[in-house]
């Protein structure tokens, strides 16, 4: 997707960000984006503090000198820049492509504000042609798989698909930060995004799906040659 409106997209979300707060920082590509312009503030003397959402945006925040706080040392989060995978008419999103969204989900939900900063092709009318990622314990994955498909199906969605996400090379499974499988559930089309969310809650071994339900309070849309905002 385009990075020209990622950019704008990014660029725009600085308008949340005053002295002196401390700031979730999101994962992804826009996110990354985001990491690198709020680092050029710091450079000019602002003063924030990051809680990252990854290990991989650690690592870019600690090489760009953006000061980082421990999470289990926070004691308010005042906004949280993230992306995501899709965005529907209502903010409620998908997250989780690049099996990040545990913690970005316990971040944003600690936060006084969740601002989504996504490009043009991240808007969608009904949620699910994103395959939704469901991050599960390693033990019995294949029991969670089966109960995600019934549980998934009893939430209104037809012909879930169900699969254990794989690393570059094919083979070995791809482990979360927290060092748990994602199996990705491509849905085409998720009807009722709380029913899927009750349904996902109520199995044991799932610790997080990437449906993001009334967190978002700030959508910014990287356009070509500008960001459109919109507020809740
Ligand atoms: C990672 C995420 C990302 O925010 C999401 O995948 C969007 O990434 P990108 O900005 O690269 O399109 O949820 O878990």
């Amino acid at each position: 997707m385009s990075d020209r409106q990622k950019t704008h997209a990014a660029a725009a979300a600085l308008d949340y960000i005053e002295d002196g707060m401390t700031i979730g920082l999101g994962s992804g590509s826009t996110a990354e984006i985001f990491v690198r312009l709020l680092a050029e503030r710091v450079q000019d003397g602002l003063s924030i503090k990051g809680v990252p959402t990854s290990e991989q945006t650690a690592d870019l925040a600690r090489e760009l000198g953006v000061p980082l706080v421990d999470v289990d040392h926070v004691d308010h989060i005042a906004v949280t820049v993230d992306g995501a995978d899709e965005v529907d008419g209502r903010f409620q999103l998908i997250k989780g492509g690049g099996g990040r969204h545990l913690r970005e989900k316990i971040i944003a939900q600690a936060s006084d504000l969740m601002v989504v900063i996504v490009d043009e092709g991240k808007l969608v009318d009904t949620l699910g042609k994103f395959p939704l990622p469901v991050e599960v314990d390693t033990f019995g994955f294949s029991i969670a798989a089966k109960q995600i498909f019934d549980g998934l199906r009893s939430a209104g969605v037809k012909q879930p698909d169900v699969h254990l996400r794989r690393k570059g090379d094919g083979l070995a499974p791809f482990i979360t930060d927290g060092g748990n499988y994602i199996l990705d559930c491509a849905c085409e089309a998720i009807p009722d995004a709380r029913a899927v969310d009750q349904a996902l809650k109520a199995i044991p071994g799932v610790v997080e799906h990437g449906l993001f339900i009334n967190l978002a309070r700030v959508v910014i849309v990287g356009e070509d040659n500008q960001a459109r905002v919109m507020e809740l």
